[in-house]
């Protein structure tokens, strides 16, 4: 049933690629949780995702394979589209920024900025990369040199378009601050106030001459709009916003909920709100900053990709279990730790055993106690009054939950509800109450109950796990929207008595989580094992004239212990009355969290020299404590003998962030 109201929720627009992984999957799967939620409240909900397809990355990455850029995106959507249609994800549409409709609703909304003169043409100062032909700003380098491949760069200029960002400044600083709840969770407004508002902003370089593949400026062709202001509109350009057909934007813009990841809430709530505000267009309700699904250590490298692949995680253990452990393992806007540990643990404790546990033992029980019909009930006990009572509380609270994007803390509410169904299983001993007349009756309250919590348990689950319901239901004899809408979760004894129960197969069975673990990723045990068993095997090969192993010679396994990974300097400062120690903060790449790492080079390098340098970090070294100060790595250097030259060892025209050096 309908309640009247709209809501309009996105996702951010995917860079297309082949490999989407685990940490992409998180951010649709909260949209499409949070969308299904809000249709099943009676919303009248659009979810919008989609991919965005232009600049320079995807024009090499098309010319490598030998195709065009359009081409080459086309087969990638699909890949996309086959991911999302595994994890249920129920997008209303998918938007395109190559779609004509998006292309030609940026030209408009380019040339209105103009006509308006929000936009000028000017020159671009920077730096030029010419085998890369790209345009870099001083802060964009890496070492004085090309971030994309190292050479050295060219200090030039080209005609290009601005954006008057600098006009806004005041004002969204203004809007910021009276709407609390724009930008979420609250360290994110801060951070975007402090960092990047008040210390002020430039303007926008809004078009690029070097760059082809994009939406061409149409009144200046050889100028091809910025990537980022193509792809933000997107969230306009999708409802139809300067098209003929209008009436989605009409129904659903202000959007109610920007989704994305907390790398690109500046993009969101510094450009995106200042370009709908020249527009006059009002500015969405909120973006919501979540943090990132980390993936440890070296289980991120390439070769271990398919660790992480959410095809195969959903081909394994189903889309309802991983999205479940997506949005039950970490506080949404926190970053989260994945292991396969957490998801097997998650899959046995909370859905086999918890969840499946109950539905399977309650409907086993009725078929067994009362032929499969499920019993009226007679005068409700205590026990039965303390369940009905926190099963009509649940849903109010996972509601509370849900508007402040608190996904965990919902599910830890129903799982509070299922454990108590469980533990009222035990309490009442349906097993002793069959032996006798009098047990009987009341056994067929416990059974009633017990039926009718399990059905309010199918539709709280719905909107993370979606297929889950469907099941119990079927299991139930339940069906029809008297019995499965969110009223009906609000509602205690809908279920009419004389319900057929049918046992169905385990909902989640359970997983022999050593085993599985052995199948799909070897333990640290047997990692260490595997390492210590190799020279022993080789040992017994060996000819008898071998050195012994303690001459200082490391076999290939043991020198395969130490990670070695390419790290980037975020912040560097003397550590307090130390001559010797600076304290870092590393970044290794978008997927893992920055690290602190305490170094004793304060004599040869000066805090300031070291922002921005890429340095070799042991990363999987035991963190130590030093000046109290917990150093989670090591910085390779090179020094002479006796310790008065000292070198930071860097890797050569530089890598990415966090690669891995072997
Ligand atoms: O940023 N954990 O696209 P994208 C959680 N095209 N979220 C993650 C993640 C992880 N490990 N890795 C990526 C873009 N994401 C732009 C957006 S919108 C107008 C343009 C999230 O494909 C990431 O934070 O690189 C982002 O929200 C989304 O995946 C898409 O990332």
């Amino acid at each position: 049933m309908g309640n009247g109201k709209t809501y309009y929720i996105t996702t951010p627009i995917y860079y297309p690629s082949d490999n989407l992984h685990i940490g992409h999957a998180y951010c649709s799967v909260a949209a499409d949780t949070m969308a299904r939620f809000k249709k099943l409240e009676g919303y009248d909900t659009y979810f919008l995702t989609g991919t965005d397809e232009h600049g320079q990355k995807i024009e090499r990455n098309a010319a490598k394979k030998g195709m065009t850029p359009q081409a080459f995106v086309d087969e990638i959507v699909l890949g996309i589209k086959d991911l999302w249609k595994l994890m249920d994800i129920d997008y209303s549409d998918f938007i395109r920024t190559s779609d004509e409709r998006h292309v030609k609703a940026v030209q408009k909304i380019f040339r209105k900025l103009f006509d308006q003169g929000d936009i000028y043409k000017g020159n671009y100062e920077g730096w030029y990369c010419t085998p890369c032909e790209s345009f870099f700003t001083e802060l964009q380098l890496k070492d004085g040199c090309c971030p994309d491949c190292g050479r050295p760069v060219e200090k030039t200029s080209e005609e290009a378009y601005f954006f008057k960002m600098a006009k806004y400044q005041e004002w969204l600083i203004d809007y910021i601050e009276a709407h609390p709840d724009f930008i979420q969770p609250v360290t994110r407004k801060n951070e975007m106030l402090n960092n990047f508002l008040r210390p002020g902003l430039s303007d926008l370089c809004v078009s690029r001459t070097s760059l082809k593949w994009g939406v061409p400026v149409d009144f200046d062709e050889k100028h091809t709009v910025y990537v980022w202001l193509d792809a933000l509109t997107n969230y306009i350009t999708a409802l139809g916003y300067e098209s003929e057909e209008t009436s989605l934007y009409e129904k659903f813009w202000p959007a109610d909920l920007h989704l994305v990841g907390k790398e690109i809430v500046r993009f969101h709530t510094i450009i995106w709100p200042i370009i709908l505000h020249a527009l006059d267009l009002p500015l969405p309700k909120q973006v919501f900053g979540h943090g990132w699904l980390v993936l440890q250590g070296t289980k991120m490298s390439k070769s271990l990709g398919n660790v992480v692949d959410p095809v195969v995680l959903c081909n394994r253990y189903g889309s309802d279990a991983i999205r479940y452990f997506l949005m039950r393992e970490m506080p949404f806007g926190s970053d989260g730790q994945f292991s396969y540990e957490a998801l097997l643990t998650r899959v046995n404790a909370d859905l086999a055993n918890d969840l499946g546990n109950l539905v399977s033992r309650t409907v086993a029980m009725v078929e067994k106690y009362f032929d499969g019909v499920v019993p009226a009930h007679g005068e409700w006990e205590e026990t039965d009054n303390a369940l009905i009572k926190l099963c009509g509380e649940t849903p109010a609270k996972v509601r509370a939950h849900m508007d402040d994007l608190q996904f965990s803390s919902a599910l830890n509410d129903t799982w509070q509800l299922i454990g108590e169904c469980n533990r009222y299983i035990d309490l009442n001993t349906p097993w002793i109450l069959i032996k006798t007349d009098e047990g009987k009756e009341r056994l067929k309250t416990v059974m009633y109950v017990l039926c009718e919590c399990i059905r309010i348990v199918a539709i709280l689950i719905a909107p993370t796990m979606p297929q889950t319901p469907a099941r119990i239901f079927e299991q139930l004899g339940v069906s029809g929207e008297e019995l499965t809408s969110w009223e009906a979760a609000n509602t205690f004894g809908l279920l009419p008595e004389g319900t057929t129960v049918q046992k169905g197969e385990a909902l989640f069975p359970r997983i022999d989580i050593k085993k599985e673990l052995a199948d799909i990723m070897p333990t640290p045990a047997e990692e260490k094992k595997a390492a210590e068993k190799k020279p022993e095997k080789k040992q017994e090969q060996r000819p008898v004239e071998q050195k012994p192993a303690d001459d200082g010679v490391i076999t290939i396994d043991d020198f395969a212990k130490v990670e070695l990974r390419v790290a980037r300097v975020k912040t560097a400062e003397k550590v307090e009355k130390s001559d010797k120690l600076l304290k870092f903060t590393l970044i290794l790449g978008a997927n893992d969290p920055e690290r602190t790492v305490v170094s004793g080079i304060a004599q040869f390098y000066a805090p300031e020299e070291m922002i921005g340098k890429q340095v070799v970090l042991v990363s999987n070294l035991k963190p130590a404590k030093l000046r109290g100060i917990k150093s989670e790595g090591m910085i390779l250097c090179a020094s002479d003998a006796e310790d008065k030259v000292l070198k930071l060892v860097s890797v050569e025209d530089g890598m990415e962030d966090g690669a891995y050096i072997r």
